[in-house]
């Protein structure tokens, strides 16, 4: 794709309202793109359009509950007709949870597993055959994490979650490698978004080691722009995490004891 073809493109953003969505809509609408900004908060989706068009961009707002499934079908079918086969699609959308998998109330992971599992594998589902079929060189971009790669104490079904996603991208990767359409994972360490606040909802005060070296939300919206730009199956941000699945590797044995000892540090009113 040529630098000058951005503003024929447009772009599916999920989880848009807020933290990493927001900055990666903002990015993309900056290069010409029409970004479609899906998540539940119309209020905030809203505002974000009116920022984005202010500064001469196009962006069309498209509320949705991407945890149910009804939902995502009548999304796709509502950008399908409206601006055909999109260019771009970003998984975004996700929801995390901090403390002990045995204290997770089942509704919590349900909603976990239909967000963070179901959602991208059904809007990829939905979107590639279209995008395919366009012979156009459109992308797909997942929101992974290092926790696919590296799944740490304290968030067992997120690390899982995201532990598919790569899984899923990588095989797909390798489906569509003969054809102009991409897909990539972007696996990002500690992002400074509202993401801590959320998962600390039921960590009983607990507070999330990670969140001390977080990064801003716009250095993985630049991640994702050169992936449109120059697509890779996935990239670590920041760099140094590309480190990290060797040093689970090299010394899995000394996490398995060290591990519960700082997840008992952090959520000190809680027990498995
Ligand atoms: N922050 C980090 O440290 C970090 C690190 C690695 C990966 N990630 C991943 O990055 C992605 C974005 O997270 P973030 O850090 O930007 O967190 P965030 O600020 O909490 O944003 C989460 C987004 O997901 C949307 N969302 C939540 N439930 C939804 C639902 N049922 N239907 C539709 N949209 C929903 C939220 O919008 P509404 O509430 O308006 O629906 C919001 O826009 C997630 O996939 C997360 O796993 C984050």
């Amino acid at each position: 794709m040529r630098r000058n073809d951005w503003s024929q493109t447009t772009a599916v953003i999920t989880g848009a309202s807020s933290g990493i969505g927001t900055a990666i809509a903002k990015k993309f609408a900056r290069q010409g793109i029409k970004v479609l900004l899906v998540a539940r908060n119309t209020e905030r989706l809203n505002l974000l359009a009116s920022e984005i068009r202010a500064n001469g961009g196009k962006a069309e707002v498209y509320p949705s509950d991407l945890s149910l499934s009804q939902n995502r079908s009548e999304l796709a079918q509502h950008i399908l007709a409206d601006t055909g086969a999109p260019d771009i699609l970003v998984n975004n959308a996700g929801i995390g949870w901090f403390g002990y998998f045995s204290r997770m109330p089942w509704e919590v992971a349900a909603q976990l597993i239909a967000l963070d599992i179901e959602a991208p594998t059904h809007l990829t589902s939905l979107f590639l055959p279209h995008m395919l079929e366009s012979g156009k060189p459109c992308r797909i971009i997942n929101m992974g994490s290092i926790t696919g790669k590296m799944p740490e104490q304290g968030i067992a079904l997120y690390a899982g979650a995201k532990s598919y996603l790569d899984a899923f991208t990588k095989s797909v990767y390798r489906e569509i490698i003969r054809t102009p359409v991409r897909i990539s994972i972007i696996r990002p360490g500690p992002v400074k978004t509202h993401f801590f606040d959320n998962s600390e909802t039921y960590a009983n005060g607990g507070r999330i080691p990670a969140e001390k070296s977080a990064i801003a939300p716009e250095r993985i919206a630049d991640v994702a722009w050169s992936l449109v730009k120059r697509p890779r199956r996935f990239v670590y941000v920041p760099f140094f995490m590309y480190f990290s699945p060797f040093i689970e590797y090299l010394f899995a044995p000394v996490i398995d004891r060290v591990g519960p000892v700082l997840l008992k540090r952090r959520l000190p009113t809680s027990r498995p």
